[in-house]
């Protein structure tokens, strides 16, 4: 069993810039879980203390049962794949993949069955005698995936493995991490700032902000119930709706539907919003001044402003047929409407 638990785990550099600012966070034998948040949020720093990399202020990190403060990267059992693939480039693609079990006194035959079926399982076979440099960059990735896969570690880290990739490539390779990480079951923390990525990846995710975590929870719980607006406009694209009803936003909501005070704050995703179709029972109805359009092949997203120059955005299905400069109303059913309070909490119906 290896598991990975962050007790209270802080980090700050030369004294006065907190990275970390106290982490608690459990996370079970065979998970992959996602560390996501915008650039700059603590994201590496978290991931390079729980390789060992970077020595912990404070707090306490446990790998498989083995409080691992104190020892170094090479005893944790833990591997790491990074954007920029690290392979050494005078090796040829078996070598790369041999160093560090050699380094472990890994007997030559295990070594050559575990090169065979790792190279297999990543599709990698046709290239083992080649150099780095003879490789593509998804191929490179694949290898340096390689490498920490033949390890057969505790846990995998990875720090934005696929950024140096293009959008076509990052896709595959996602969908391949996935596939690897699931038929291995090997505990995984995964490092992203990419949301769809995050999304479509974990079992659980994290979501930080400055240091601290904002929320944990399944891709699918974060989504439906964000615990604050921060998670709210970072997941989802485009982000939710942030709305104040303001004396001249025109925004109607009916009784029953309203939730905490006058420093309120409504959050509505541009695929719950829809044109008004004459039905008058609507939870949320608001007039919108359409200014621009955007089509990203199935469907478009319409962007406008209320009365009182706060921004929305909405999705129509095709081609959007709406006239640039002309109002609209667009109406959203009270099981899509989430409700914020004025420190950006959700607020929950009582
Ligand atoms: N070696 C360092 N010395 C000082 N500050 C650092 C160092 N490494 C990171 N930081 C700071 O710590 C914060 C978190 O950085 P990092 O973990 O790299 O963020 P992320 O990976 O989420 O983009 C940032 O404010 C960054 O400037
Ligand atoms: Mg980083």
């Amino acid at each position: 069993m290896a598991g990975i638990t962050l007790k209270d785990v802080r980090k700050s550099y030369g004294g006065n810039v907190d990275a970390i600012k106290g982490v608690s966070l459990d996370i079970s034998d065979g998970e992959l879980v996602v560390l996501v948040g915008p650039s700059g949020c603590g994201k590496s720093t978290l991931l390079r203390m729980i390789a060992g990399l970077e020595a912990i202020t404070s707090g306490e990190i446990n790998i498989g049962g083995r409080i691992v403060n104190r020892l170094e990267p090479s005893e944790r059992d833990i591997a790491m794949v990074f954007q920029n693939y690290a392979l050494y480039p005078h090796m040829t693609v078996r070598q790369n993949l041999a160093y560090g079990l050699k380094n472990r006194n890994v007997p030559a035959a295990e070594i050559d069955q575990r090169i065979q079926s790792t190279a297999r399982s990543l599709e990698i076979e046709a290239f083992l005698e080649r150099k780095p440099r003879q490789l593509s960059g998804g191929q490179r990735q694949r290898v340096a995936m390689g490498r920490a896969i033949v390890r057969e570690p505790a846990a995998f880290l990875f720090d934005e493995p696929l950024s140096n990739l293009d959008a076509k490539l990052r896709v595959q390779m996602r969908v391949e991490i996935k596939r690897l990480q699931r038929s291995l079951a090997t505990t995984s923390v995964y490092v992203t700032h990419d949301q769809m990525e995050a999304m479509t990846l974990a079992d659980r995710l994290v979501v930080l902000n400055s240091g601290r975590i904002e929320q944990v929870g399944t891709p699918i719980e974060l989504y439906e119930r964000p615990a604050t607006t921060f998670v709210a406009t970072f997941i989802g694209s485009p982000s939710m709706n942030l709305l104040k009803p303001t004396e001249t936003s025109t925004i109607a909501l009916s009784p029953g539907n309203r939730l905490g005070g006058a420093d309120t704050t409504i959050g509505v995703r541009p695929e719950d919003l829809h044109l008004a179709d004459g039905a008058s029972d609507v939870a949320f109805r608001v007039k919108v001044r359409v200014q621009a359009a955007e089509l990203v092949g199935a469907e478009s997203y319409v962007y406008g402003a209320l009365a009182d120059g706060q921004a929305v955005v909405f999705r129509v299905s095709g081609r959007s047929a709406i006239a640039m400069d002309t109002e609209c109303v667009v109406t959203a059913s009270a099981g899509s409407l989430h409700f914020f309070d004025g420190h950006g909490n959700r607020i929950e119906p009582a």
